[in-house]
């Protein structure tokens, strides 16, 4: 039996992807061997292949690196002392983040711990969809301890990690502000948010009296929501790149601020699967690409227009 994985052979474009095959991985103490369904691919994948950010630092003298965080799939081995699940369960996880990657692969292994099982009312797809971009929504909220009633605006809630902060923020009963294009204006409303076309005005323009603000576009779009925030108000930026930048202004202007860095938690994970598997939470997937097309599910990422996740078949 092969185990085919996408590796990024160096820094650079999309078209340094490439498939290698390995033998599949034996289970160490403690891990369990996951035939993988499908794996989620996130913006960091995109940086860090094309060299940007932390995680292409620290890979630097480690190509080829096989890249991803998220997976879902079938046990199929258990390691010695494996005893949390059974052969045959369905599971998802955020794994070896941030430096380790490995789940573009069709075979891996994973420490049992890290792993959340997936109801039988959940589907594979939406499982994967949600370890590194939903728990980066929810504990982005848990951050601000957002308040019944309170004004949150989400920069960029049709993306990955925007359209599942919108939902937690509308079930916390907050009133939600987004911004998009126009393309995605009524499928941001029926998540219960009032959509606010970032093409047409800056958000500045339009609103005001925000409380909190989740920043997941940086830059420019961040600095002119700033102009919108009540005062005491309190900001997380999520673009780690920008973070410093947006965090410093906006502690000028007298609001609390902070970025972050996403941890991995498999109870918050449980929970997430819970809230979609009662229908609480929507995942929105855009498109599932064979693993062999790899290259044009990073092209999509790089267009900054995903409406939702792109998710990697592994099996086709
Ligand atoms: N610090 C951390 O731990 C952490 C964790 C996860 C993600 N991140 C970062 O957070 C950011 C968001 O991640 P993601 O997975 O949600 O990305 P994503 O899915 O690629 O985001 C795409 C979305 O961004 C929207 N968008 C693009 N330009 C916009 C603008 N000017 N104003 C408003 N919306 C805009 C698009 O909507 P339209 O098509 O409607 O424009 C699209 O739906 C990325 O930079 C990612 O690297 C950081």
């Amino acid at each position: 039996m092969k185990n085919r994985q996408i590796v990024i052979t160096k820094f650079g474009q999309p078209d340094v992807l490439a498939v290698r095959e390995s033998l599949v991985p034996q289970p160490q103490i403690g891990e369990v061997l996951v035939k993988v369904a499908y794996a989620g691919v996130n913006p960091i994948d995109v940086k860090t292949r094309a060299g940007l950010g932390w995680a292409a630092a620290q890979n630097k003298d480690n190509l080829p690196w096989v890249p991803g965080y998220d997976i879902s799939g079938e046990i199929i081995a258990l390691g010695e002392g494996s005893d949390r699940f059974i052969i045959g369960d369905k599971v998802a996880g955020f794994i070896g983040f941030p430096l380790q990657g490995g789940g573009y692969s069709q075979y891996v292994c994973v420490p049992e711990s890290a792993l959340s099982f997936v109801p039988e009312s959940v589907t594979l797809e939406a499982a994967a969809s949600l370890p590194l971009a939903g728990q980066t929504a929810a504990q982005a909220l848990e951050n601000v301890a957002l308040k019944d009633g309170e004004r949150v605006l989400i920069l960029a809630g049709a993306g990955g990690v925007g359209h599942i902060a919108v939902q937690i923020a509308v079930a916390a009963k907050a009133e939600v502000f987004t911004t998009c294009s126009e393309s995605n204006l009524d499928y941001l409303a029926t998540l219960g948010a009032h959509a606010i076309n970032y093409q047409f005005a800056s958000v500045s323009e339009r609103l005001e009296d925000v409380d909190v603000l989740i920043d997941l576009i940086g830059g420019d779009a961040a600095l002119d929501a700033l102009k919108c925030l009540k005062d005491h108000a309190k900001v997380v930026t999520i673009p780690t790149m920008s973070a410093e930048l947006i965090c410093e202004k906006a502690k000028l202007l007298g609001f609390s601020a902070t970025g972050m860095l996403v941890d991995p938690s498999p109870e918050q994970l449980d929970a997430m699967l819970y809230m979609v598997s009662i229908g609480l939470l929507k995942v929105e997937i855009q498109h599932i690409y064979p693993y062999t097309q790899v290259i044009d599910a990073h092209i999509q990422i790089e267009t900054g227009h995903t409406r939702g996740k792109i998710l990697l078949d592994m099996q086709c």
